[in-house]
């Protein structure tokens, strides 16, 4: 034991000696060229503009390489290719006085050119080794073409399924949120960013942007700090903590000061209370738009965002503008402009760009690193995770569901998302090949063999009105309107499903109904796709619904008249192969919802982790006068936050703990049972929730607090067990100390946050 405890001592002092050494040599390497830089371009350092077009064997004249040559530029965004980058790099290195290499950031969300599903989608895997590893991937992708910083990973808590964003994140849960969040880091970043196969992580975007009022993007965002703390900062603070090396401000105000000039967040959160190193960048023009919020014209809110802790600025140029009038007139300090430029500097050196800027730019990983069949086979497998069976009924009375599909007879596919390659990615994917994507009906179609007849029908325009229709297909995902008469085009489906024995219709959102400015005030299938399915239902033949969404969808009628639900979001570049694996089985869905799925929109904000309130509506009960509650609907979601089928079914018995009562440094654990009581082999998300009975503030009814996805063959029975610390108790106060408080502790187990099973101990 000592040995190993002076193994354990050795170790960690050659580390921190390493790692100090490390940071001294960079202090020196900084210093000495800060020394050199004159105050332009040190500010020009703060400077990220937007690319335009830079078109090679021109970059040197262009608009942008003027600038580069002057010092302006600390980094560029979204250009793709290594040729394009090294002719960009090299205006830097070459022609610039000091020749500071560039740093050069994409929004690389869910992938580069291997599309991962949309991250909402990646976080119903509830699998940390594969969301890592999809991010791993996408480094390994990105670094190969150029990139060195990606605008990810997006970690904002969101409650409201109106909000075209949610797709972006993790869902509305802290915890799992905060699990994801470091998976995510570690995948870009790897143990060492200065290798050229990992990226920088741009945690974003700080903070609460999740919360924008009305589910309307861009909104006002204002809350308690008690439910900061406790439900919306700590994915942020997750990934401080795992390393991230640079954070991006929010669009939204916060407590009425934008998050760009957010002093609060900025510098007393992040940097006092968290530690953080790295830099924080704005969003796309968040200075700007501080000018609009009303703080200011662009000198003073330019000014505001640098004293508040930004060091760089995207795209909008404030800095570059005024700074230097706002340091000649002392609203700026000297220290400030110097501190963010060392960041930036900083980022640069960890990155190795100093040692070698090129390092990324490498045209023969380039060919060969991208795209390639390892990676699409692990997105294919990651993908076939992130669904979530939602219904699967059989159609005899005790018989087994309609899914998986036999590899026989003729399967109706139907529906306007069946046949299009170009939505299959999901929103933000910017280094998307939407030609090497793949089709439902070609994945089907492959997977199939030819065992199977495959019909296919349009069915619906994604929308009857062609106007939203166009603002749902924007950036090359047109879903090419069919200009026919809807019923004419239902008639024609209908009478393709008679000819056959099964119907798939593939139906929801496109693409671009969720994502940035895409918020949604009715969060239905559209209605054109409604009165498809209706008639589709009608032929009386056995129908799979495979739904395509971005958000949570309200689909409370559908889930009672619809025999078998598979919801796949937007799963990428092998979407395709991947739906098409599950239908047919050759994958047992797994995934598990991380958003509550609501009954109609005015449920909204719904969330599994609410309070009680002084009124519960009683157990059991829909309605009663006097009690929290609506006239007119149920307080029960159609699906609850962890829910999800799969073809196996599993049996949750035997809670056990290992003690009733602990002391503040006691550990307990917790046990339970679980059957596959099926013949087919799958995999559960076991979720261990716990509930605070009695608080010096009122405790959410549940929290989760642990998972774990294991494998059950058919069968088989295994004994899970989570380990409770007093850590996984504690909350913050209304001094917003984290604590944990002596009392009474409820803890709840299952495969869902509402099927659970329950055992209860006390913290002496
Ligand atoms: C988005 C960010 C994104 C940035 C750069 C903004 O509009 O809000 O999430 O990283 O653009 O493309």
């Amino acid at each position: 034991m000592k040995k190993l405890l002076l193994l354990v001592t050795t170790t960690f002092i050659i580390l921190s000696a390493y790692a100090q050494t490390n940071d001294t040599k960079m202090k020196i390497y900084i210093d000495a060229l800060m020394q050199k830089m004159t105050i332009d371009e040190k500010i020009g350092q703060l400077n990220l503009p937007g690319s335009g077009d830079i078109v090679t064997g021109l970059a040197s004249s262009s608009d942008i390489g003027k600038k580069i040559k002057e010092g302006k530029v600390g980094g560029l965004f979204n250009i793709k290719s290594v040729e394009k980058i090294r002719a960009v790099q090299k205006v830097a290195v070459e022609e610039s006085r000091l020749k500071i290499p560039m740093i050069f950031g994409m929004d690389v969300i869910h992938g580069y050119e291997t599309i991962f599903p949309i991250p909402l989608a990646l976080s119903c895997t509830w699998d940390m080794k594969a969301i890592e590893r999809s991010a791993q991937i996408a480094a390994q992708e990105a670094s190969a073409d150029g990139i060195n910083w990606t605008f990810s990973p997006m970690v904002d808590v969101a409650r409201d399924p109106r909000w075209g964003r949610i797709a972006e994140g993790n869902g509305e849960d802290a915890y799992l949120g905060s699990q994801i969040a470091k998976a995510m880091v570690h995948g870009y970043q790897g143990d060492d960013l200065s290798k050229n196969n990992t990226i920088m992580a741009c945690v974003k975007h700080y903070a609460m942007y999740g919360a924008a009022e009305a589910g309307r993007d861009y909104n006002t965002t204002d809350m308690s700090r008690l439910r900061m703390y406790n439900e919306y900062l700590p994915p942020y603070k997750a990934a401080v903590e795992a390393g991230a090396g640079s954070m991006m401000a929010s669009f939204n105000e916060v407590d009425g000061i934008p998050a760009t000039a957010n002093k609060f967040l900025m510098t007393d959160v992040l940097r006092k209370q968290w530690g953080f190193k790295g830099f924080v960048v704005t969003d796309y023009t968040g200075i700007n738009e501080m000018v609009d919020h009303g703080l200011g014209n662009l000198q003073t809110v330019s000014a505001k965002a640098l004293s508040a802790g930004i060091d760089m600025d995207m795209v909008g140029e404030g800095f570059l503008t005024t700074i230097k009038k706002s340091l000649a007139e002392k609203k700026v300090t000297l220290a400030a402009i110097e501190l963010a430029c060392r960041r930036i500097l900083e980022a640069k050196y960890k990155l190795g760009l100093f040692d070698d800027p090129y390092k990324y730019c490498n045209e023969q990983r380039a060919k060969t690193e991208i795209f390639t069949d390892a990676n699409r086979k692990e997105a294919r497998s990651i993908a076939a995770q992130s669904f979530v069976l939602l219904k699967n009924q059989s159609l005899t009375l005790g018989g087994a569901g309609i899914l998986p599909l036999k590899k026989s007879g003729t399967i109706a596919l139907i529906g306007p998302l069946a046949d299009n390659k170009e939505n299959m990615p999901g929103t933000w994917a910017v280094a998307a090949r939407f030609e090497k994507a793949t089709s439902l009906l070609q994945g089907i179609k492959e997977v199939a063999g030819d065992k199977v007849k495959i019909l296919f029908a349009r069915g619906s325009n994604l929308d009857e009105d062609s106007v939203f229709e166009e603002r749902a297909g924007m950036f090359g995902k047109s879903l090419r309107r069919d200009s026919r008469p809807a019923q004419q085009i239902i008639d024609e489906a209908v009478a393709v499903a008679n000819q056959s024995d099964v119907i798939v219709a593939a139906l929801g959102e496109s693409a671009e109904m969720s994502g940035e400015c895409s918020s949604r005030s009715n969060i239905e299938i559209p209605k054109a796709q409604q009165d498809l399915l209706n008639a589709l239902l009608k032929t009386g033949k056995p129908l799979v619904l495979v739904l395509f969404t971005g958000r949570p969808l309200a689909i409370p009628k559908q889930n009672e008249t619809v025999p078998a639900i598979l919801n796949v979001w937007f799963g990428g570049s092998e979407a395709g192969y991947a739906i098409a694996d599950v239908l047919f089985g050759a994958v047992n869905p797994s995934g598990k919802l991380s958003t509550t799925w609501p009954q109609n929109v005015g449920q909204v904000p719904i969330y599994y982790n609410h309070k009680n309130t002084g009124r519960p509506l009683e157990e059991g009960k829909w309605f009663s006068k006097f009690r929290s509650n609506y006239l007119d609907v149920s307080n029960e979601p159609v699906y609850p936050f962890g829910y999800g089928l799969s073809y196996s079914t599993f049996a949750y018995s035997n809670v056990k703990l290992s003690s009733n009562a602990i002391a503040a440094n006691q550990n307990l654990t917790a046990s339970v049972t679980v059957t596959n009581n099926s013949s087919i082999n799958g995999k559960e998300v076991v979720q261990l929730y716990l509930r605070d009975m009695v608080g010096s503030i009122t405790r959410p009814v549940k929290e989760l607090k642990g998972f774990q996805k294991i494998d059950l063959k058919a069968g088989e029975t295994k004994t899970v067990t989570f380990n409770i610390t007093v850590n996984d108790l504690k909350f913050y106060n209304s001094d917003l100390k984290y604590i944990a408080e002596p009392g009474d502790f409820k803890i709840f187990i299952g495969g869902n946050s509402r099927d659970v099973k329950e055992a209860s101990f006390k913290l002496l």
